[in-house]
Protein backbone atom coordinates (compact mmCIF):
# COMPACT_ATOMS: atom_id res chain seq x y z
CA UNK A 1 0.00 0.00 0.00
CA UNK A 2 1.61 3.54 -1.33
CA UNK A 3 1.84 6.03 1.63
CA UNK A 4 0.38 9.08 1.41
CA UNK A 5 2.29 12.38 0.97
CA UNK A 6 0.73 13.22 4.36
CA UNK A 7 1.64 10.18 6.21
CA UNK A 8 5.12 10.63 5.20
CA UNK A 9 5.33 14.25 6.07
CA UNK A 10 4.01 13.54 9.46
CA UNK A 11 6.75 10.53 9.57
CA UNK A 12 9.28 13.54 9.18
CA UNK A 13 7.87 15.97 10.93
CA UNK A 14 7.87 12.88 14.39
CA UNK A 15 11.56 12.11 13.40
CA UNK A 16 12.75 15.47 12.97
CA UNK A 17 11.64 16.53 16.85
CA UNK A 18 13.18 13.09 18.17
CA UNK A 19 16.58 13.78 16.49
CA UNK A 20 15.92 17.62 18.32
CA UNK A 21 15.11 16.13 21.16
CA UNK A 22 18.09 13.76 21.16
CA UNK A 23 20.31 16.29 20.46
CA UNK A 24 19.30 18.65 23.25
CA UNK A 25 19.98 15.58 25.71
CA UNK A 26 23.26 15.41 24.49
CA UNK A 27 23.80 18.69 24.92
CA UNK A 28 22.50 19.15 28.25
CA UNK A 29 24.90 15.83 29.19
CA UNK A 30 27.83 17.52 27.21
CA UNK A 31 27.58 20.97 29.10
CA UNK A 32 27.39 18.79 32.96
CA UNK A 33 30.71 17.35 31.78
CA UNK A 34 32.61 20.07 30.53
CA UNK A 35 31.08 22.06 34.09
CA UNK A 36 32.91 19.45 35.93
CA UNK A 37 35.51 19.13 33.74
CA UNK A 38 36.50 23.22 34.60
CA UNK A 39 35.68 22.84 38.22
CA UNK A 40 38.84 20.38 38.33
CA UNK A 41 40.86 23.04 36.30
CA UNK A 42 40.04 21.98 32.86
CA UNK A 43 40.76 25.34 30.69
CA UNK A 44 40.76 23.83 26.55
CA UNK A 45 38.00 24.97 24.61
CA UNK A 46 35.81 22.04 24.38
CA UNK A 47 32.84 23.23 23.85
CA UNK A 48 31.70 23.07 19.84
CA UNK A 49 31.01 26.25 18.28
CA UNK A 50 27.29 27.19 19.00
CA UNK A 51 25.80 24.26 16.74
CA UNK A 52 24.33 25.00 13.48
CA UNK A 53 23.29 21.52 13.39
CA UNK A 54 20.69 23.26 15.14
CA UNK A 55 20.06 25.60 12.60
CA UNK A 56 20.31 22.99 9.66
CA UNK A 57 17.46 21.21 10.69
CA UNK A 58 15.65 23.74 10.00
CA UNK A 59 15.98 24.78 6.27
CA UNK A 60 17.31 23.54 3.36
CA UNK A 61 20.26 25.02 1.50
CA UNK A 62 20.29 25.91 -1.90
CA UNK A 63 23.14 26.49 -3.71
CA UNK A 64 21.28 28.03 -6.97
CA UNK A 65 22.58 27.06 -10.26
CA UNK A 66 19.24 28.11 -12.40
CA UNK A 67 19.04 31.27 -14.39
CA UNK A 68 16.20 32.87 -16.15
CA UNK A 69 16.85 31.01 -19.01
CA UNK A 70 15.86 27.62 -17.36
CA UNK A 71 12.43 29.41 -16.20
CA UNK A 72 9.16 29.52 -18.50
CA UNK A 73 6.83 32.31 -17.03
CA UNK A 74 4.37 34.76 -18.77
CA UNK A 75 5.79 37.66 -19.72
CA UNK A 76 3.69 39.78 -17.15
CA UNK A 77 4.90 37.53 -14.37
CA UNK A 78 8.93 37.54 -15.50
CA UNK A 79 8.84 40.90 -15.34
CA UNK A 80 7.82 41.53 -11.82
CA UNK A 81 10.30 38.82 -10.93
CA UNK A 82 12.94 40.90 -13.29
CA UNK A 83 11.54 44.22 -11.63
CA UNK A 84 12.15 42.53 -7.92
CA UNK A 85 15.84 41.38 -8.71
CA UNK A 86 16.42 44.90 -10.21
CA UNK A 87 15.78 46.93 -6.63
CA UNK A 88 17.69 44.90 -4.66
CA UNK A 89 20.36 44.76 -7.51
CA UNK A 90 20.34 48.46 -7.34
CA UNK A 91 18.90 49.71 -3.91
CA UNK A 92 21.25 52.30 -4.10
CA UNK A 93 20.64 53.72 -7.44
CA UNK A 94 17.03 53.93 -6.65
CA UNK A 95 17.08 55.43 -3.10
CA UNK A 96 19.66 58.28 -4.43
CA UNK A 97 18.13 58.63 -7.83
CA UNK A 98 14.00 59.25 -6.97
CA UNK A 99 15.23 60.69 -3.45
CA UNK A 100 13.11 57.92 -1.65
CA UNK A 101 15.46 57.70 1.35
CA UNK A 102 12.92 59.30 4.43
CA UNK A 103 10.34 56.73 3.16
CA UNK A 104 12.62 53.28 2.46
CA UNK A 105 15.00 52.32 5.53
CA UNK A 106 16.10 49.42 3.97
CA UNK A 107 17.31 47.23 1.29
CA UNK A 108 14.60 44.77 2.02
CA UNK A 109 11.94 43.04 -0.38
CA UNK A 110 9.25 40.89 0.75
CA UNK A 111 7.65 38.82 -1.76
CA UNK A 112 4.88 36.33 -2.00
CA UNK A 113 4.31 33.90 -4.99
CA UNK A 114 1.01 32.29 -4.98
CA UNK A 115 0.04 28.93 -7.18
CA UNK A 116 -0.48 25.53 -7.60
CA UNK A 117 2.07 23.06 -6.71
CA UNK A 118 4.72 22.43 -9.41
CA UNK A 119 4.43 25.98 -11.46
CA UNK A 120 7.68 26.97 -10.71
CA UNK A 121 7.89 28.79 -7.19
CA UNK A 122 10.77 27.79 -5.79
CA UNK A 123 12.61 27.67 -9.30
CA UNK A 124 11.96 30.95 -9.47
CA UNK A 125 13.28 31.81 -6.08
CA UNK A 126 16.62 29.94 -7.26
CA UNK A 127 16.90 31.60 -9.96
CA UNK A 128 16.68 35.42 -8.21
CA UNK A 129 19.09 33.55 -5.72
CA UNK A 130 21.11 33.49 -8.35
CA UNK A 131 20.95 36.29 -10.03
CA UNK A 132 21.50 38.45 -6.70
CA UNK A 133 24.41 36.26 -5.86
CA UNK A 134 22.64 34.68 -2.74
CA UNK A 135 22.20 30.99 -1.34
CA UNK A 136 18.61 30.15 -1.07
CA UNK A 137 17.29 28.81 2.83
CA UNK A 138 14.07 27.10 2.24
CA UNK A 139 12.15 26.73 5.45
CA UNK A 140 9.11 24.55 5.47
CA UNK A 141 6.31 24.69 8.11
CA UNK A 142 6.51 20.76 8.77
CA UNK A 143 10.50 22.06 9.81
CA UNK A 144 9.40 24.60 11.48
CA UNK A 145 6.15 23.30 13.69
CA UNK A 146 7.33 21.97 17.21
CA UNK A 147 4.90 20.16 19.59
CA UNK A 148 6.13 21.96 22.79
CA UNK A 149 4.83 25.35 22.88
CA UNK A 150 6.99 28.42 22.47
CA UNK A 151 9.36 26.44 20.18
CA UNK A 152 7.89 26.77 16.73
CA UNK A 153 8.15 30.49 17.31
CA UNK A 154 11.79 30.10 18.62
CA UNK A 155 12.58 27.61 14.86
CA UNK A 156 11.25 30.91 12.93
CA UNK A 157 13.70 33.56 14.85
CA UNK A 158 16.48 31.02 14.57
CA UNK A 159 15.48 30.79 10.96
CA UNK A 160 15.96 34.63 10.54
CA UNK A 161 19.11 34.79 12.52
CA UNK A 162 20.67 32.20 10.31
CA UNK A 163 19.82 33.72 7.01
CA UNK A 164 20.88 37.24 8.20
CA UNK A 165 24.34 35.28 9.11
CA UNK A 166 25.04 33.85 5.79
CA UNK A 167 23.27 36.46 3.98
CA UNK A 168 20.98 34.09 2.54
CA UNK A 169 17.20 34.49 0.66
CA UNK A 170 14.58 33.24 3.31
CA UNK A 171 11.87 31.05 1.10
CA UNK A 172 8.95 30.29 3.36
CA UNK A 173 7.47 27.10 1.80
CA UNK A 174 3.99 26.31 2.49
CA UNK A 175 3.73 29.74 3.80
CA UNK A 176 -0.24 30.08 4.28
CA UNK A 177 0.52 27.77 7.25
CA UNK A 178 2.69 29.79 9.18
CA UNK A 179 1.22 33.09 8.18
CA UNK A 180 -2.63 32.28 8.75
CA UNK A 181 -5.63 34.05 10.06
CA UNK A 182 -5.90 35.00 13.50
CA UNK A 183 -8.53 32.91 15.23
CA UNK A 184 -10.16 34.03 18.63
CA UNK A 185 -8.07 31.77 21.07
CA UNK A 186 -9.60 28.49 21.75
CA UNK A 187 -6.98 26.30 23.23
CA UNK A 188 -3.54 25.74 23.30
CA UNK A 189 -2.85 25.19 19.73
CA UNK A 190 -5.03 28.83 18.66
CA UNK A 191 -2.66 30.71 21.03
CA UNK A 192 0.54 28.61 19.40
CA UNK A 193 -0.24 29.83 15.77
CA UNK A 194 -1.11 33.70 16.65
CA UNK A 195 2.32 34.28 18.25
CA UNK A 196 3.60 32.09 15.29
CA UNK A 197 1.97 34.66 13.20
CA UNK A 198 2.91 37.56 15.49
CA UNK A 199 7.13 36.68 15.72
CA UNK A 200 6.76 35.83 11.70
CA UNK A 201 5.88 39.95 11.69
CA UNK A 202 8.02 40.91 14.17
CA UNK A 203 11.03 39.51 12.67
CA UNK A 204 9.61 40.32 8.75
CA UNK A 205 9.70 44.02 9.94
CA UNK A 206 13.17 43.80 11.19
CA UNK A 207 14.94 41.68 8.83
CA UNK A 208 17.40 43.56 5.65
CA UNK A 209 17.09 40.94 3.22
CA UNK A 210 15.00 39.10 0.92
CA UNK A 211 12.06 37.11 2.14
CA UNK A 212 9.61 34.94 -0.34
CA UNK A 213 6.84 33.38 0.71
CA UNK A 214 5.07 30.34 -1.18
CA UNK A 215 1.59 29.45 -0.88
CA UNK A 216 -1.13 27.78 -2.79
CA UNK A 217 -4.12 29.03 -0.69
CA UNK A 218 -3.10 32.90 -0.69
CA UNK A 219 -6.59 33.36 1.14
CA UNK A 220 -5.69 31.72 4.36
CA UNK A 221 -2.49 34.58 5.01
CA UNK A 222 -3.01 36.64 7.42
CA UNK A 223 -3.98 40.76 6.28
CA UNK A 224 -1.32 41.87 8.41
CA UNK A 225 1.15 40.64 6.02
CA UNK A 226 -0.28 42.84 3.12
CA UNK A 227 1.40 45.67 4.50
CA UNK A 228 5.03 43.72 4.95
CA UNK A 229 5.00 42.18 1.46
CA UNK A 230 6.13 44.48 -1.36
CA UNK A 231 5.24 42.05 -4.24
CA UNK A 232 2.35 39.54 -4.41
CA UNK A 233 2.92 37.14 -7.68
CA UNK A 234 0.62 34.74 -9.25
CA UNK A 235 1.85 31.84 -10.56
CA UNK A 236 0.07 29.96 -13.62
CA UNK A 237 -0.75 26.76 -14.51
CA UNK A 238 1.40 26.81 -17.80
CA UNK A 239 -1.23 26.93 -21.21
CA UNK A 240 -0.56 25.21 -24.55
CA UNK A 241 2.29 26.95 -25.53
CA UNK A 242 3.99 27.59 -21.89
CA UNK A 243 3.97 23.62 -22.01
CA UNK A 244 5.61 23.49 -24.83
CA UNK A 245 8.35 25.63 -23.80
CA UNK A 246 8.55 24.03 -20.52
CA UNK A 247 9.07 20.60 -22.70
CA UNK A 248 11.64 22.39 -24.58
CA UNK A 249 13.58 24.11 -21.70
CA UNK A 250 13.93 20.98 -19.85
CA UNK A 251 14.94 18.69 -22.60
CA UNK A 252 17.75 21.01 -23.45
CA UNK A 253 21.19 18.87 -23.76
CA UNK A 254 19.19 15.89 -23.67
CA UNK A 255 19.85 12.65 -25.91
CA UNK A 256 16.70 12.55 -27.52
CA UNK A 257 15.58 10.89 -30.86
CA UNK A 258 14.21 13.12 -33.96
CA UNK A 259 10.87 11.94 -33.76
CA UNK A 260 10.00 14.08 -30.48
CA UNK A 261 7.47 16.79 -30.83
CA UNK A 262 7.35 18.78 -28.13
CA UNK A 263 4.44 21.06 -29.41
CA UNK A 264 2.05 17.52 -29.45
CA UNK A 265 3.58 17.01 -25.91
CA UNK A 266 2.88 20.53 -24.68
CA UNK A 267 -0.95 19.77 -26.34
CA UNK A 268 -1.41 16.41 -25.27
CA UNK A 269 -0.73 16.58 -21.55
CA UNK A 270 -2.36 18.94 -19.02
CA UNK A 271 0.64 19.23 -16.96
CA UNK A 272 2.16 21.60 -14.37
CA UNK A 273 6.25 22.10 -15.21
CA UNK A 274 6.72 20.01 -11.71
CA UNK A 275 4.48 17.23 -13.84
CA UNK A 276 6.49 17.70 -17.03
CA UNK A 277 9.81 17.06 -15.07
CA UNK A 278 8.32 13.59 -13.92
CA UNK A 279 7.32 13.05 -17.33
CA UNK A 280 11.01 13.54 -18.80
CA UNK A 281 12.76 11.41 -15.59
CA UNK A 282 10.01 8.90 -16.45
CA UNK A 283 11.13 8.35 -20.58
CA UNK A 284 14.57 8.26 -19.25
CA UNK A 285 13.91 5.30 -16.87
CA UNK A 286 11.78 3.86 -19.91
CA UNK A 287 14.71 4.33 -22.28
CA UNK A 288 17.37 2.91 -19.97
CA UNK A 289 15.27 -0.12 -19.63
CA UNK A 290 15.08 -0.97 -22.91
CA UNK A 291 19.15 0.23 -23.33
CA UNK A 292 17.94 2.58 -25.71
CA UNK A 293 20.85 5.26 -26.89
CA UNK A 294 18.58 8.14 -27.09
CA UNK A 295 14.69 9.08 -25.26
CA UNK A 296 11.85 8.64 -27.85
CA UNK A 297 9.16 10.40 -28.85
CA UNK A 298 6.92 7.11 -27.49
CA UNK A 299 9.25 6.89 -24.35
CA UNK A 300 7.88 10.89 -23.08
CA UNK A 301 4.22 9.71 -24.58
CA UNK A 302 4.54 6.72 -21.58
CA UNK A 303 6.21 8.51 -19.25
CA UNK A 304 3.49 11.21 -19.45
CA UNK A 305 0.65 8.26 -18.79
CA UNK A 306 2.51 7.39 -16.04
CA UNK A 307 2.38 10.66 -14.14
CA UNK A 308 -0.98 10.86 -15.22
CA UNK A 309 -1.70 7.69 -13.34
CA UNK A 310 0.07 8.87 -10.48
CA UNK A 311 -2.00 11.82 -10.46
CA UNK A 312 -5.04 9.01 -10.54
CA UNK A 313 -4.06 7.20 -7.17
CA UNK A 314 -2.93 10.42 -5.84
CA UNK A 315 -6.70 11.84 -6.31
CA UNK A 316 -8.87 9.06 -6.70
CA UNK A 317 -11.09 8.53 -9.84
CA UNK A 318 -11.87 12.09 -10.61
CA UNK A 319 -8.73 13.02 -12.76
CA UNK A 320 -10.64 13.29 -15.87
CA UNK A 321 -13.52 15.45 -14.69
CA UNK A 322 -11.26 17.93 -12.19
CA UNK A 323 -7.13 18.28 -13.47
CA UNK A 324 -5.11 18.08 -10.38
CA UNK A 325 -1.78 18.73 -10.28
CA UNK A 326 1.57 17.36 -8.39
CA UNK A 327 4.19 18.90 -8.18
N1 LIG B 1 7.56 27.69 -15.00
C1 LIG B 1 8.47 26.72 -15.09
N2 LIG B 1 9.49 26.81 -15.98
C2 LIG B 1 10.39 25.82 -16.08
N3 LIG B 1 10.39 24.70 -15.32
C3 LIG B 1 9.42 24.55 -14.43
C4 LIG B 1 8.41 25.55 -14.25
N4 LIG B 1 7.56 25.14 -13.29
C5 LIG B 1 8.03 23.97 -12.86
N5 LIG B 1 9.13 23.58 -13.53
C6 LIG B 1 9.89 22.34 -13.33
O1 LIG B 1 9.29 21.64 -12.26
C7 LIG B 1 10.15 21.56 -11.14
C8 LIG B 1 9.38 21.77 -9.86
O2 LIG B 1 8.88 23.10 -9.81
P1 LIG B 1 8.90 23.97 -8.47
O3 LIG B 1 9.64 25.23 -8.73
O4 LIG B 1 9.40 23.14 -7.35
O5 LIG B 1 7.36 24.26 -8.27
P2 LIG B 1 6.62 24.86 -7.00
O6 LIG B 1 7.67 25.40 -6.07
O7 LIG B 1 5.73 25.91 -7.55
O8 LIG B 1 5.86 23.72 -6.41
C9 LIG B 1 11.21 22.61 -11.38
O9 LIG B 1 12.43 22.29 -10.76
C10 LIG B 1 11.31 22.60 -12.90
O10 LIG B 1 12.11 21.51 -13.32
MG1 LIG C 1 8.11 24.47 -4.23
Amino acid sequence: MARTKKSLEREVVTLRKQVRLLNDKFRTRFDFLLDEMRELGYRNKLSPEKNEANYSNLVSVIEPKKEFSDLVLKKDVEKQVRMAVKQIKNYNKMVKGYGLKRILKSNSIALNFIGQPGTGKTLTAEVIARTIGKKLFVARYSDLVDSYIGETSKNITKVFEYAKKKNAILFFDEADSIASNRTTVMNATDSENNLTRNVLLKELENFDGVVIFATNLAENIDKAFERRIHMHIMFNVPDDHERENIWKTLCRGLKIERDVDYRVLGRRYNFSGGNIRNAILNAARIALNENKKKISMDDFVKGSELVEKGSLFMNGTNYNKELRYIG
